[in-house]
């Protein structure tokens, strides 16, 4: 796909199949992410590919264990794929998604979180053009700001200056892929 058309085309998915993505496009999906521009070229971020749906509903559930709801402004997200600010009754953050990757940067690096989201959108393409749906997803700090948690990064021999800054779920999409969104006008000029 062009590459405008596929920015276009790329969609948040909120709802899956329980269809696994293979090894192979994870590993595409990941090297995608480690080629996202970053600060001062320090490649400091690390990916974790979970490609396990069970661990995934277990990390996803601690993602939204600890979602502050009084911090929202209000709005709802989206009516043909809801979030967990559209469906409070929601108890996993990962919707479902059988694969997620796990966005880490350095606690302490000023453009850490910048450099995290950099290599999600990278991902996010990248599955697009391989006909994967993703979604970014926030709330990494206090994902693993647990027994359970902290014990899994242990696992993954995550260092302790590290923290997660965002997820990429992955998997294909239940029921009809979401149209493109219309853009809100007005925003953007071009100064001569
Ligand atoms: C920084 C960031 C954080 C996000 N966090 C979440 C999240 O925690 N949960 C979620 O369902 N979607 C999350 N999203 C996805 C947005 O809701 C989505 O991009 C937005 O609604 C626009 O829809 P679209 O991606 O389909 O164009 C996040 C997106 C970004 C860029």
């Amino acid at each position: 796909m062009e590459l405008l058309e596929l920015m276009k085309y790329r969609r948040s998915i909120r709802k899956y199949q329980g269809r696994q993505i293979s090894r192979e496009d994870m590993e595409t999906i990941i090297e995608a992410g480690t080629y996202a521009p970053n600060a001062g070229g320090g490649q400091r971020s690390i990916i974790v590919g979970i490609r396990n749906a069970e661990l995934a509903e277990k990390i996803g559930r601690l993602n939204v264990a600890r979602f502050d709801r009084s911090r929202l402004s209000g709005s709802y997200v989206s009516a043909e794929q809801p979030s967990i600010i559209d469906d409070p009754t929601m108890k996993s953050g990962f919707y479902g998604a059988p694969s997620v990757c796990v966005v880490f940067a350095m606690k302490n690096f000023l453009y850490s979180i910048p450099d995290a989201f950099c290599c999600a959108e990278n991902m996010v393409l990248m599955a697009t053009e391989l006909g994967i749906s993703s979604c970014i997803i926030a709330r990494g700090e206090e994902t693993f700001d647990n027994e359970i948690g902290a014990a899994l990064l242990r696992e993954w021999n995550i260092p302790e200056n590290y923290i997660t800054r965002c997820f990429v779920l992955l998997g294909y999409c239940e029921g009809e892929y979401p149209k493109e969104k219309p853009r809100k006008q007005g925003r953007n000029k071009i100064i001569e």
